[in-house]
This record gives C-alpha cells, structure tokens and sequence, in this order.
C-alpha cells in the first residue's frame, strides 16, 4: 500500500525488553532518536517510550495525527511462538513458568502502542534481525552490502546474514535460538560476575589482561557448522531451564569457580574474558567469511549487540574479507527504532530514506541559553556568563583542563546509544598518570582495570592512532602510536577506542580540542559518559547540575555558562547528595524542568 498523503512522517519504536527507544524520520530524514531511560532515569528502561516519542514528534514539529506509520521493531507472534516453546521445554521450573506465563500473557505492542498515545493509524511489524540489519544498512549511506546482525535473541534469530542492493535489504539465513554467540558472551559475562546486557564490555575490557589458557575448553561449547551455522552445546548453559546462564556442567569443564559479583578478579577470570574473546573472535570471523561466499562485494554493515564489541570488529576489518565496516552506533537493541522506521518508510514510500551514511548521532534533546539561563538563576547557583564569548568560553575551558581539571561538558543535542560523543561527557587530561583513578574516584566508581577513551582532533588522529579512516562514534579500537604519553586513554595492551572530531559536526567540541593543543601540544581529552555509576547518561541541565555537584566535578560547562565546584553552596551539596534521583516518565517532571513538551 503506498500513502501519498503526508508529511511522510514514520515513528520507529523499541520497548518491552531492554533499553526502549524512539525515533522519528520525516520526508526520508532522521530528525530525532532517544533512549527512554535518558527521560526516567531507569537505566536500560524498557517501559513503553512515552516520554521519547513526545520529544521526537516535538523535535520534528509534529502531532501524532501527522504521523502515517508507527513502526514496532520484532514481530509479538513469532516472539510469542518462541516463549510457548520455551514454556514447554520447562515445565519442571515452575519460577520460570509463571515467568514465561508472564510474557505470554502480555498485550500485544500494538494494543500497548494504541492505549498509551491514544494512534489509530497504521502500524508496521518489523521482524526483530530484519530491524537490526535495516539499522545499519539504510544509515550506511552504502549502496550494496553485506548485513551480519548478531544478538542474544529476538524472536527466534540469534545470528542472520543479509544483503542488500538497489536498496533493498533481504535476510537469505539465520541461525535460530537457542543457539546464540550473544547468549554465549552473555553466560560467560555472568560467569564472570558481571551483569548480563551491560557487562559484556566489561569483560572486554578485561580481556587483555589474560590469556588464551581457557580457548579450547571453551571451544567445546559451540560447534561451527556448514552456511554460517553453529551449534551451541546446550549441557554447559542453563539459561533454557533455570534462571542461571551456565550449567554446573561448566563449571566443571572450566575448572574455576564462577566469580562472586563485586568480589576481587583474579588472573583466571582474566585469562578466560581473553580466551572467550578469542572465541567469539574466531566464531565471527568464520560467519563473516561465510557471508562473503554468499555475498562478495566490499561493504559489511554490521548490527546486534554483539557488533558493539569493537576488539571483535577491529580483527573483522584486519582479517575478514570486506574492504569496508559499518556499524550502527547504537547497535544494540535501542537502535532497532532506526531500522524498524527505516523499512516501514519504504513499505510506506517506496523509497528509501536517509541516502547519505550516518554522520552525527546528536540526535536528542538540546536547550536554550536561555532556558539554561533560566535555570541557573533560579537555581541560586554561582555561575558565570559566556554568552557571546566563544573563544573565551573554550579557552578558559582548555585552561581548567590543562591544570588537571575534571569538566562535566554539556553542549547541544543529547547523543543516541551507548556512547557519549562530546555533547553529554565528562572530560579530562590524558596525559596525567593518576587521572583514571581521580575520575573512578569522583564519578565512575568503575572497575580500575578499564581505560577511558580518547577524543582526538580528526585531522591529527593519524599523529597518534593507527586508525583506518574516521571513528566518529567511537566503535574503532587501535594501537595508541602517539609520541605522548597517554596513561589515562591507553589500555594494557596499547589499544584505545577512539572518537574523532571533526569541525562540522562538534563544533565547539573541536574548538576546545584546539585550545587545549595550543596550551599542551596535546589534541586529545579524555572523554568518558556524563553520569554517575548505575545511572543513564544524563539528558538536561538539571541532570546535569545534579550530577555535577553530586560526584564533585571540578567544573561544569553548562552550554555557555560555567559552574565551579569550589561555588557551589553548602545547602546544594547537602540537599543534592541524599536526594533520590525520581524515576518518572514524565519528562516535565524533575531532571527535565527546562524542557516543556505540548
Ligand atoms: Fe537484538
């Protein structure tokens, strides 16, 4: 059915497992996109994304009667099918039964969509690996290529291989639950005592401290099979029949006892976060070399949770067999509103959206100086005004920052996914040796084996990465082969994950990183999330003025204003500290004062 009505406005939804999210294209363009635990303040908030799709109809100057399509990002029979299955297979638990029971007893997402915003329109179901390919492919500004999605699991798929020409995008194989190699990082990650769909960077992390001593004991958990098939050795997990990922089966193949969460990481947690690495290394390259004889052309996009391990995606650009990687920046589930928008627009339309690849992922709120402003002076706050100072503003900055400083950095529109890109991070020097732990120290709180990551000026990166092309959203990992020392962004085996900045896109950003060259001969800053431990990056200036007193930031660039710690009164500090923070889906309510919604 093709619609020729409208505005062509689409609506792009993910909600109800983990990480909600929405976004809006409009006329083919992508004019929004936000997580919806940036409004609650629920990290990985999977409730429906209420407060999101407000700012995205009001972002793109909408009402939702203007909208011809919402689009849902995986389709509720299948997802139903799999969970009877699962129910059937498990009749001896019965917590999980009533868990299972649960999802099946559910409304549908299209009765939810309905009943929450009051849309009578058409809705599109999009299948959930078909989103997530979509959601790098038709942002990849590619014309034919490659899509290898990998996730835990969305309805039945785990893994699936697509291509994609004339822009049309079609899925030719898939590997279905539950044989997962997202489902097998995720019970490892969990073995290692780490949060199942958010640890797995932490063993990424942790994986260059180790070595490849645990590869062929855990080899023997997935057999790689013929057309990018593989099977997942089923005695060794438990997610099917318990609440626990891994049997006791594993824990006696392994020969080491799962890790205590929180307790002290010993060099065979190390050892097997490398060995898993590597394992899941090799599984993906064989995948991409099937895809290749299925599909040789030069471009790989690439999507699912699993495409967020950038180790992995840094060995496929190296050894696989594509000229060319893409990764959707926000590869895990909260991008699928991307993909699932995406191919709706075409249902719709005809036509594909968004022609040119991605190149900026501010895609959220933004504010006013005047509505900072507005804040500040309400707030009794001591700040000062920069408001038509730029180069002040950035040079007084960069001098905070080359005296060791912390800057809690906010400017312009909130990023999209998981990483923070220069409008909602906290930024410090990467020169000084004790900087990683200050930062833990102060706001992260974070296991100290992580690096931070570095932002680089993008016309200098080659001086001091050994990056292949830009890495605006921070998914490249490479050798550090800078002259200057760097302790702060440098990981133990050398590497770093690093964001360019180019002019057009951050330009204040990059303007500071100017200025701080000037003052140190030294184009980088450290450049991690604006938040505190357990909590969502932070979305307005109220956010972030709580945040910064709160963890005790140095200083706070608030769009053209500046806060110093050193000034903020006693009374903020008292009422800030044991204030809990609100979780509430209302973005009017505290944490989003300044923004007023229709
Ligand atoms: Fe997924």
């Amino acid at each position: 059915m093709r619609i020729e009505k409208s505005g062509r406005v689409v609506v792009g939804l993910s909600f109800g497992y983990h990480d909600s999210s929405c976004c809006i294209i409009r006329q083919g363009e992508l004019l929004a996109a936000v997580q919806e635990e940036r409004f609650s303040r629920v990290k990985n908030d999977k409730s429906f994304p209420k407060a999101s799709l407000r700012y995205c109809l009001d972002a793109a100057g909408v009402t939702l009667e203007e909208v011809d399509c919402v689009a849902y990002y995986e389709d509720p029979e299948k997802k139903l099918a799999r969970q009877i299955w699962m129910g059937c297979i498990d009749s001896a638990d019965a917590v999980r039964r009533r868990d299972v029971a649960r999802h099946i007893g559910a409304e549908p997402p299209q009765q939810q969509i309905r009943q929450a915003i009051g849309y009578s329109g058409p809705i599109e179901i999009v299948e959930h690996h078909l989103s997530h390919g979509a959601s790098s492919y038709y942002f990849s500004g590619f014309d034919e290529a490659a899509v290898l999605t990998v996730d835990g699991v969305g309805e039945w798929a785990t893994t699936s291989y697509g291509r994609a020409s004339q822009e049309k995008l079609s899925i030719f194989e898939e590997v279905d639950f539950p044989d997962s190699l997202g489902l097998l990082y995720s019970a490892i990650t969990s073995y290692l005592g780490f949060k199942v769909n958010s640890g797995e960077y932490k063993v990424m992390g942790l994986a260059p401290y180790g070595t490849g001593r645990y590869v062929d004991r855990l080899r023997k958990l997935i057999t790689l099979q013929e057309r990018g098939q593989y099977r997942l050795n089923l005695e060794y997990f438990g997610f099917l029949h318990t609440d626990r990922m891994y049997s006791d089966q594993l824990i006696e193949l392994l020969g080491v006892a799962p890790r205590v969460p929180e307790s002290e990481i010993q060099q065979e947690h190390m050892d097997l976060a490398k060995s898993l690495q590597l394992v899941l290394e090799e599984s993906l390259l064989a995948k991409v070399d099937y895809l290749y004889s299925q599909v040789p052309c030069e471009n790989l996009c690439m999507a699912g949770g699993v495409a967020l391990n950038c180790v992995a995606n840094r060995r496929i650009r190296q050894n696989g067999p594509y000229k060319n990687l893409f990764v959707q920046p926000a590869a895990g589930d909260a991008g699928t509103a991307l993909g699932a928008a995406a191919v709706a627009y075409i249902r719709m339309f005809g036509e594909r959206p968004c022609r040119e690849p991605l190149q900026s992922v501010y895609l959220g709120p933004d504010y006013t100086s005047e509505e900072i402003h507005r804040l500040l002076a309400g707030s009794s706050m001591v700040f000062q005004d920069f408001r038509n100072r730029e180069e002040e503003l950035v040079q007084f900055t960069a001098e905070r920052l080359a005296e060791g400083r912390i800057v809690g950095w906010f400017q312009g529109r909130m990023e999209f996914g998981p990483r923070a890109l220069g409008a909602r991070s906290i930024l410090a020097d990467p020169r000084e040796g004790d900087m990683r732990e200050k930062i833990n120290a102060l706001v992260k709180k974070r296991e100290a084996f992580r690096p931070f990551a570095p932002a680089v000026l993008c016309e200098k990166s080659q001086e001091h990465f050994a990056l292949s092309g830009d890495s605006p959203f921070m998914l490249q990992t490479c050798d550090v082969v800078s002259l200057l020392d760097l302790p702060a962004i440098t990981h133990v085996d050398n590497s770093a994950r690093v964001q360019t900045v180019a002019e057009n896109y951050s330009p204040r950003f990059h303007a500071l990183l100017r200025a701080f060259e000037r003052l140190t001969d030294c184009p980088i800053l450290l450049n991690t999330s604006f938040n505190v431990r357990g909590e969502p990056v932070i979305c307005s200036p109220l956010d972030a003025i709580i945040c910064f007193v709160r963890a005790r930031i140095d200083y706070l660039v608030l769009g053209e204003f500046v806060l110093d710690q050193r000034q903020v009164p006693e009374f903020w500090k008292i009422g800030v500290s044991n204030r809990p923070i609100k979780k509430d889906n209302d973005p009017r309510a505290v944490g989003h004062a300044v923004y007023t919604f229709l």
